[in-house]
C-alpha cells in the first residue's frame, strides 16, 4: 500500500473508561490502516470493542471514555484534539447507526432533511458524481418514479430499509472519504439487508469510499468484506484478507468464531 492509498491509520490506540474512579481499558493497543476504496469488517463478540472502536475514530466516545495512548491519522492529519473530530466528523467520515430512524427527525419531511445537512455541510454531493439529491436517491436504489414521494415523505412514512438508505443519503452529502457502519443491517430483514449491502458496494466500487463494517454477523461480513478485524476483548486478534481468513483463521478466537457460524 503506497501512502496515498491510506485512509485512516490507527497505531496502538487505548481507550478507556473510568467508572467510580477505577479505570479499565475498553480498546488495549489497537492499530489498523484502512485504506481507500474498501470495506473492512470489524468482528467480534458483544463486548470486544467494536462500537468503542468505531466511536474513537469519529471521537464519539461517552463522557467517562477517553483515548488514553496511540494516535491516529486520516488523510495524514492526526486526529487527536476536540478540534480535529469537529472537522472531520460527518464531512469526512460519516457515521450509519443500526436504528436509521433513530438518526432522521421524526418531524420534519426528508427533502429538507436533505437540504439541511447541505447547508451545514458544504454540499458535495457532485464530487461523488451526482447531479442533486434526487439523483443520490436513485444511486441509493430508490426507483426514479418514486423518488418525489419519499422526498415529501417524514420518516415514519418510510420502511426500515428506506430510511436505512436516507441514513446513508444523508451521510453521503457532505462528500466523505469514510462511511463507518456499526450494525447497519442488523435491524432488518434479510431481503432488506441485502438491497443495503448491495447500496454499500456500489458506495465503493462506484465512489472510492472506504466502509468501515461493524457487525456480529460474521456470514454477512465474510461476503462484503474484503478484509476482517477480529476483536475479542479490546484487542485486535486477527486482521487479513477476508478469502485467506475464512479458509485458514490462525487465531483460536477466530477459529471458534468460525466454528459457531
Ligand atoms: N461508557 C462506558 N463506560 C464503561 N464501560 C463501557 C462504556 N461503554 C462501553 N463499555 C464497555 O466496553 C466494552 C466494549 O463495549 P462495546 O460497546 O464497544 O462492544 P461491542 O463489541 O460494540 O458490543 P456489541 O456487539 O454488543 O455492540 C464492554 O464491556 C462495555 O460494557
Ligand atoms: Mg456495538
Amino acid at each position: 500500500m503506497t501512502a496515498g492509498d491510506l485512509l485512516l491509520k490507527i497505531e496502538d490506540l487505548k481507550v478507556t473508561a473510568s467508572v467510580a474512579g477505577v479505570d479499565t481499558d475498553l480498546i488495549a493497543g489497537v492499530s489498523l490502516n484502512i485504506p481507500r476504496a474498501r470495506i473492512i469488517g470489524v468482528i467480534g463478540e458483544s463486548g470486544s470493542g467494536k462500537t468503542t472502536l468505531a466511536r474513537s475514530i469519529i471521537g464519539l466516545l461517552e463522557s467517562n471514555v477517553r483515548v488514553s495512548g496511540g494516535g491516529m491519522t486520516l488523510e495524514g492529519e492526526p486526529l487527536a484534539t476536540a478540534r480535529d473530530f469537529a472537522r472531520i466528523r460527518g464531512a469526512k467520515v460519516g457515521l450509519i447507526m443500526q436504528e436509521a430512524k433513530a438518526s432522521l427527525d421524526p418531524l420534519i419531511r426528508i427533502d429538507r432533511q436533505m437540504r439541511e445537512v447541505a447547508r451545514q455541510h458544504r454540499d458535495r454531493t457532485a464530487s461523488i458524481g451526482v447531479a442533486g439529491h434526487a439523483d443520490l436517491l436513485e444511486r441509493l436504489g430508490f426507483l426514479p418514479s418514486d423518488i418525489q414521494r419519499v422526498m415529501r415523505s417524514y420518516p415514519h412514512e418510510l420502511s426500515g430499509g428506506m430510511a436505512q438508505r436516507i441514513a446513508i443519503a444523508l451521510a453521503l452529502i457532505p462528500g466523505p472519504s469514510m462511511l463507518i457502519a456499526d450494525e447497519c443491517t442488523s435491524a432488518l430483514d434479510v431481503t432488506t439487508q441485502a438491497e443495503v449491502v448491495t447500496v454499500i458496494q456500489g458506495l465503493v466500487t462506484d465512489l472510492g469510499l472506504s466502509i468501515l463494517f461493524v457487525t456480529h454477523d460474521l456470514s454477512l461480513a465474510a461476503g462484503l468484506c474484503d478484509e476482517l478485524v477480529v476483536m475479542h476483548r479490546g484487542e485486535v486478534v486477527e486482521l487479513g484478507a477476508t478469502s485467506s481468513m475464512i479458509s485458514a483463521p490462525e487465531h483460536p478466537y477466530t477459529q471458534s468464531l468460525l466454528a459457531a457460524r
